[in-house]
C-alpha cells in the first residue's frame, strides 16, 4: 500500500453543498478504513461566519449526508473524526488578503505536525479559481520549500476551449502543472477504471478491439432526475458541457486509447490525450446537423405524479435553448478506429439511471445459419458503469430443437459478487490518490483542451447554426422521437434497464 504523508486539507467553499455531500463522507470512509495519515486536519474556508464548532456540526455531527454512515459507528469515533475539522472565515470575499489564513494554516501545521504538506480543494464557483490561486501565491501559501502543495479543482474546467486555455494558463501562473489536480468523479468510479483492466489485462478482448472486429460503439449516460435545484447553473451549461465534455469523453478516451507502456500516471495520460486528439472534429454544418441531436424534457406524468418540463424548472429561462439531452455520432481518425462510428448520448429525465458502454462486434462475415436476424448474431460486450455494475457478454447459442435457430445468451459478471471487497466511492478514491500524489485519475491541462477542441464546434453550431432543431421529449422516455435517426442503418439504441441483463426496451420507473 502507498504511504499517505501527513498533511492538511484546505477546502475553499467549505460551507457549500459539495463539501457536506461528497467530500466529508469520502473523508469519513477513509477515516473509518484507517487510510488517513496519522497527522491530518481539514481546514474549511468560505465567506460564511462560523467557528470550528459550527463547522463540525454542519459537515459532521448534524450532517444529513453522514447520518446513514454514522448510525452504526461508536460516538467516540464520530467525535474523533469531527475533531479533525477546523474553520477559517475569509470575510466577505475570496479576493482578499490571505495573511489571516496563512497564520491559521501555520498554527494548525505547527500544532498538528502536518509537515507543511497542504492540499487545497477548490469547491467554489469556477470564476473564483484564479483569484484563490493568485491570493494563495501572494500569501506564499503555494511555495513548496517547506512541504508540498497541491491544488484540486472541480469541473467545469472552462466554458469552452478559449476559457479552458485561459484558466489553465492562469492556474499555471501560480502552481506548476504537476501540482494541479483536475477532478472528474467518473474517473474515480471503479467500473470506469476497469475499462483499462478489461482491455489490457486480458488477451481475449484486446486482439478484437479494433475496426476489424468492432462494428460500432454505443455509450449511454442516462439520469432519471431532472436538473433538481441546479437550474440556474444548468441553464448556462447544458448536457454537452455538464456531462459530455468531461465524464463521457473521459470514458471515450479509455476505450479509444492505445496501450500505455506502463501504469505510470503520465504514460496513461499521454495515451488519453492522443486518443482525444484523434477524435474527428466536426465543422461542416451538414455533418453537424446529421450527427448531433439535442433536446429538452417536457412536463409529463410519471407514475401518477406530474414532473415539470425543463423550461418550468427554477432558475431556467422560459425560452431556454439549453439541451438536457445530447446525442452525438462521431469517428476517430486513427489506424485502429477508422470508419467505426461512436454513438454517445447523455440526458436527464430518462426512464432510469444508467451508464453503460456497449461494444457491438461485427456479425460473422459468412452467414451459415440463415434466417437469424442481426440481433441474434452480433456479439456485444456491455460494460455497465452504474448501477448494477458489471460486464455482460452476449453471444449466440443454438435454440434446442430441429434446425439451427440462433438466440442470444448472456455471460455476466457482477461487482457485487466480490462481496468481501470494499468498493471505494469515487471521491474517496480520488481524494486518497491526490493525498498520495497520484494524478493518474486526474485530467491534465492538454486533455481538457483536447476535449474542448472536439466539443466547441458542436456548441457553436447549436448556438449559431442555421435551422438547428431543439426537440422535446416527455420526461421519462428515452429521448426525442427522432433519437434513433442518428444510428439509422445500424439499429436502435440499446435502451438499458436498471439491471445489467435486462434486455433493451421498456423498464420500470423507480
Ligand atoms: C455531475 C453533473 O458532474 O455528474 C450532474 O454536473 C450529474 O449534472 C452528475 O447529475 C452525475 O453523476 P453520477 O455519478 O450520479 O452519474
Amino acid at each position: 500500500m502507498k504511504k499517505t504523508e501527513n498533511q492538511m486539507l484546505v477546502i475553499f467553499g467549505a460551507s457549500g453543498d459539495l463539501t457536506a455531500r461528497k467530500l466529508v463522507p469520502a473523508l469519513f470512509n477513509l477515516f473509518m478504513a484507517k487510510q488517513l495519515p496519522g497527522n491530518f486536519v481539514v481546514l474549511g474556508c468560505s465567506r460564511s461566519n462560523m467557528d470550528d464548532a459550527a463547522f463540525r456540526d454542519r459537515v459532521v455531527l448534524q450532517s444529513p449526508y453522514l447520518a446513514k454512515k454514522t448510525k452504526e459507528v461508536p460516538s467516540e469515533a464520530i467525535k474523533a473524526f469531527a475533531q479533525l475539522f477546523f474553520y477559517q472565515d475569509l470575510g466577505g470575499s475570496y479576493d482578499t488578503d490571505y495573511t489571516a489564513l496563512r497564520t491559521r494554516v501555520e498554527a494548525l501545521n505547527h500544532g498538528h505536525h502536518t509537515e507543511g504538506n497542504i492540499m487545497y480543494y477548490l469547491s467554489t464557483p469556477p470564476t473564483l479559481y484564479e483569484t484563490i490561486a493568485k491570493n494563495l501565491d501572494a500569501a506564499q501559501l503555494s511555495t513548496q520549500n517547506n512541504g508540498w502543495k497541491r491544488l484540486i479543482v472541480e469541473k467545469p474546467f472552462g466554458y469552452d476551449l478559449k476559457t479552458a486555455k485561459a484558466l489553465n494558463t492562469a492556474l499555471q501562473r501560480y502552481f506548476q502543472e504537476q501540482q494541479i489536480y483536475r477532478i472528474d468523479h467518473y474517473l474515480g468510479k471503479e467500473t470506469v477504471q476497469n475499462l483499462l483492466v478489461t482491455r489490457f489485462a486480458n488477451t481475449i478482448f484486446e486482439p478484437l478491439w479494433n475496426r476489424n472486429y468492432i462494428h460500432h460503439i454505443e455509450i449511454t449516460n442516462a439520469e432519471h432526475v431532472g436538473v433538481e435545484k441546479r437550474g440556474g447553473y444548468y441553464d448556462r451549461s447544458g448536457a454537452l458541457r455538464d456531462m459530455f465534455q468531461n465524464h463521457l469523453l473521459q470514458i471515450v478516451s479509455l476505450i479509444v486509447m492505445e496501450p500505455p507502456i506502463g501504469q505510470e500516471p503520465e504514460e496513461i495520460r499521454n495515451e488519453k490525450v492522443k486518443a482525444l486528439k484523434s477524435l474527428r472534429v466536426m465543422t461542416d454544418p451538414d455533418i453537424l446537423r446529421d450527427h448531433t441531436i439535442r433536446a429538452q424534457y417536457m412536463k409529463a406524468n410519471l407514475d401518477g405524479d406530474w414532473v415539470k418540463g425543463y423550461r418550468e424548472e427554477d432558475g431556467v429561462a422560459p425560452d431556454s435553448l439549453t439541451e438536457t439531452y445530447a446525442a452525438i455520432k462521431f469517428y476517430v481518425d486513427n489506424w485502429r478506429w477508422k470508419d467505426v462510428p461512436f454513438y454517445v448520448r447523455t440526458a436527464k429525465r430518462m426512464p432510469t439511471k444508467v451508464t453503460e458502454v456497449v461494444i457491438h462486434f461485427k456479425t460473422p462475415h459468412h452467414h451459415i445459419f440463415s434466417g437469424t436476424d442481426m440481433h441474434s448474431q452480433d456479439n456485444k460486450l456491455v460494460i455497465r458503469i452504474q448501477p448494477d455494475e458489471g460486464i455482460l457478454i452476449k453471444f449466440g447459442v443454438k435454440v434446442p430443437g430441429q434446425g439451427f435457430h440462433v438466440e442470444r445468451a448472456n455471460l455476466d459478471f457482477y461487482y457485487s459478487s466480490l462481496a468481501e471487497t470494499h468498493v471505494m466511492e469515487a471521491y474517496e478514491r480520488l481524494l486518497l490518490d491526490a493525498m498520495q500524489g497520484d494524478a493518474t485519475l486526474y485530467a491534465r491541462a492538454d486533455e481538457v483542451e483536447a476535449a474542448w477542441t472536439f466539443v466547441d464546434p458542436i456548441l457553436e453550431y447549436w448556438k449559431n447554426g442555421e435551422d438547428v432543431r431543439m426537440y422535446g421529449y416527455a420526461a421519462g422516455v428515452w429521448g426525442p422521437e427522432n433519437a434513433d435517426d442518428l444510428i439509422e442503418g445500424i439499429g436502435l439504441w440499446r435502451n438499458p434497464g436498471p439491471n445489467l441483463t435486462d434486455d433493451p426496451g421498456f423498464c420500470v420507473l423507480c
